[in-house]
């Protein structure tokens, strides 16, 4: 276990403006900031950091805590390495975890894999120049096959992994690799029968590489019209698919303003060699809400390069929400007369791409492209349909003037009224802002029913005394003097709390006073990322009131009192969940 006084010193180094502003984009709001949610979509800022208490806290999805819940959310670290990932930032050097349970699985060491992945793919860089027929082959699907220069290859380090059953794996234990580490770091395969086999074999490899230029990953090519195509690093210790980006390492430097999305490594490459160092790909996913959210922290604006067949396309249209819903300007550049923008660049050079990528459409002008190529306009029937879609897309910018805009122009493409058009597109927005706030109160609903409350599962049998624990934890969590009070005259023990969580809740706060210890100690050894979400949300509906004495206090244990005996008197009283949960319908309905 890390010694409490290192963890304090970690918590207290890491100020968590900084930490939270290297990932989220943070304005001030009084003694406050503000910002855009890193982990739910948002258009409006709920997600707020108080420095103040060094914690931070979503009111749109209830994520919050401190620098090291931050960590373990925003990295998915558990506690042990969020606490050395902390420790790391600020340069403190925190031994290794020695008494760590010693069970059957030995730990992986991140650190380890990270070195392996780095000879792994010097390894594979060498192996394309060796001095045989396959590596020859190999390298000459690079320059021939792909056009791609020596440059270009030794910049992307791109690489040949030997045919054979398991010369590389063999290699690598020689340098002093288990056949864990290579499984882990999906280097090697383990065959049924107990053989440990290399993961890539005779393929061209792409070694993919994070911002902070460690090589994380590795796709590798079949030179052939084989199948797979592909074969891409699943999930490691160190890599997440969906949470990188291919070529982000080079691009960062060259992306403030736009940045190229494409689907594949080859494109990206193809880009780079003909001077768009700004191109970037996903790793052989569609892109998630974790990269759009990537893509908003290095660039404004977008320009989406898929395929230009129908595959690439609709996969273009869902790039296009995902990376509008961040608040990126995006826009979508189909090639013309080629499947991709790699085979466009051989075909007909690189200034041809530029001239054309200048003219990549906004998101009005492409969806408007794509549905007059779907509709002929010349049967009425169809016109009629092109026109709903049309009035759909338009219904969807958030802008009152945009729209206005777009109805205009697209009223002169159909020779329709735009006041016609106007209305019908106006009545779609109500629409969407009523089905948007019927699934609101449906959310409400379900929350108030405990359909989703996974914290505190019993909070639904009494909501009345749920709400009069929180109180009182509220006031535990925030003040030492009513810690003091509540546990030194032992105003309330355990067996006054009702509901399982709180009651943890309330043990947890009982030891560490015992302990002499402040309550956010130990808080991420104890509790999920979730569960503290919920205690400082507990704590900053305390927080806004202004008294908070004694007798507040006072109050607030009779009151949890009164409500238990209440709840125990009337035995299970069903009633309560259900009038609880029609006042907040009600109230959710008035606001
Ligand atoms: P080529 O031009 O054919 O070399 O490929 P590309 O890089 O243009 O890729 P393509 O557009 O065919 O596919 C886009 C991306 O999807 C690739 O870069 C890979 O990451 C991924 N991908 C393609 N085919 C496969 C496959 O068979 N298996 C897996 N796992 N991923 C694939
Ligand atoms: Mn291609």
């Amino acid at each position: 276990m890390i010694p409490r006084e290192v963890i304090d010193e970690i918590l207290s180094r890491n100020d968590i403006e900084s930490l939270v502003g290297s990932y989220v984009s943070l304005k001030r709001a009084g003694s406050n900031l503000k910002g855009l949610c890193p982990f739910h979509s948002e258009k409006s800022p709920s997600f707020t950091v108080f420095p103040k208490d060094n914690s931070f806290y979503c009111f749109g999805c209830g994520v919050g805590g401190d620098a090291i819940t931050f960590v373990r959310e925003i990295e998915h670290l558990d506690y042990p390495d969020a606490v050395a990932f902390l420790a790391k930032r600020v340069g403190i050097n925190i031994l290794p975890d020695t008494d760590a349970p010693s069970g059957g699985e030995r730990k992986i060491d991140k650190e380890r894999i990270l070195k392996m992945n780095v000879d792994a793919a010097k390894y594979y860089h060498a192996a394309l120049f060796a001095e045989n027929e396959k590596a020859r082959a190999a390298l000459r699907y690079f320059t021939e096959k792909r056009a791609l220069s020596m440059a270009t290859i030794r910049h992307f380090g791109l690489g040949y992994a030997p045919d054979g059953f398991d010369v590389f794996t063999k290699y690598m234990l020689s340098k002093g690799y288990t056949h864990e580490e290579l499984v882990a770091g999906f280097l090697s395969g383990k065959s049924e029968r107990g053989h440990y086999y290399d993961a890539f074999r005779n393929r061209v490899m792409f070694p993919i590489i994070d911002v902070s230029g460690r090589v994380i990953a590795f796709g590798g090519r079949v030179m052939d019209d084989s199948q797979p195509k592909y074969k891409n690093s699943s999930d490691t210790p160190v890599f997440k698919k969906t949470r990188n980006l291919f070529a982000l390492n080079f691009a960062r430097q060259s992306c403030a303003e736009t940045m190229i999305l494409c689907e594949g490594y080859m494109d990206v490459i193809a880009m780079h060699a003909a001077g768009f160092t700004n191109a970037v790909a996903t790793l052989g996913t569609a892109i998630t809400a974790d990269q759009a959210r990537l893509m908003s922290r290095y660039t404004k604006k977008v320009i989406i390069s898929y395929d230009a067949d129908e595959a690439g396309q609709k996969a273009a249209v869902r790039a296009m929400r995902m990376l509008g819903e961040v608040g990126l300007e995006v826009s979508v550049f189909k090639v013309p007369d080629a499947k991709d923008p790699d085979e466009y660049i051989r075909t007909f050079g690189k200034d041809k791409f530029r001239a054309a990528l200048d003219a990549s459409k906004s998101k009005f002008e492409y969806n408007t492209d794509r549905v007059l190529s779907k509709y002929n306009l010349d049967i009425p029937q169809e016109k009629i349909n092109a026109i709903a879609e049309m009035s759909e897309m338009i219904a969807g910018f958030y802008s009152a003037a945009e729209r206005d805009v777009y109805v205009r122009a697209a009223a002169k493409k159909f020779g329709v009224s735009a006041d016609a058009l106007s209305r019908d597109v106006e009545r779609i927005v109500k629409r969407n802002v009523k089905t948007y706030a019927k699934e609101q109160t449906q959310k409400i609903r379900q929350e108030t029913a405990g359909f989703s409350d996974r914290v505190n599962a019993d909070f639904v049998k009494a909501p009345t005394v749920a709400k009069n624990e929180e109180s009182v934890l509220g006031l535990l969590l925030l003040f030492p003097n009513h810690r003091r009070k509540v546990f030194e005259e032992n105003m309330l023990s355990a067996e006054d709390f009702f509901t399982e969580f709180n009651k943890k809740v309330f043990l947890y706060l009982q030891e560490a006073y015992k302990n002499g210890e402040d309550p956010a100690a130990r808080m991420n050894e104890v509790f999920t990322p979730e569960e503290i979400g919920r205690l400082t949300k507990i704590k900053l509906a305390r927080m806004e009131l202004t008294d908070n004495g004694d007798e507040v206090l006072t109050d607030a244990v009779a009151a949890l009192k009164a409500s238990y005996a209440k709840k125990q008197a009337e035995g299970t009283n069903t009633y309560e969940g259900l009038n609880a949960l029609l006042a907040n319908i009600r109230k959710s309905t008035e606001e």
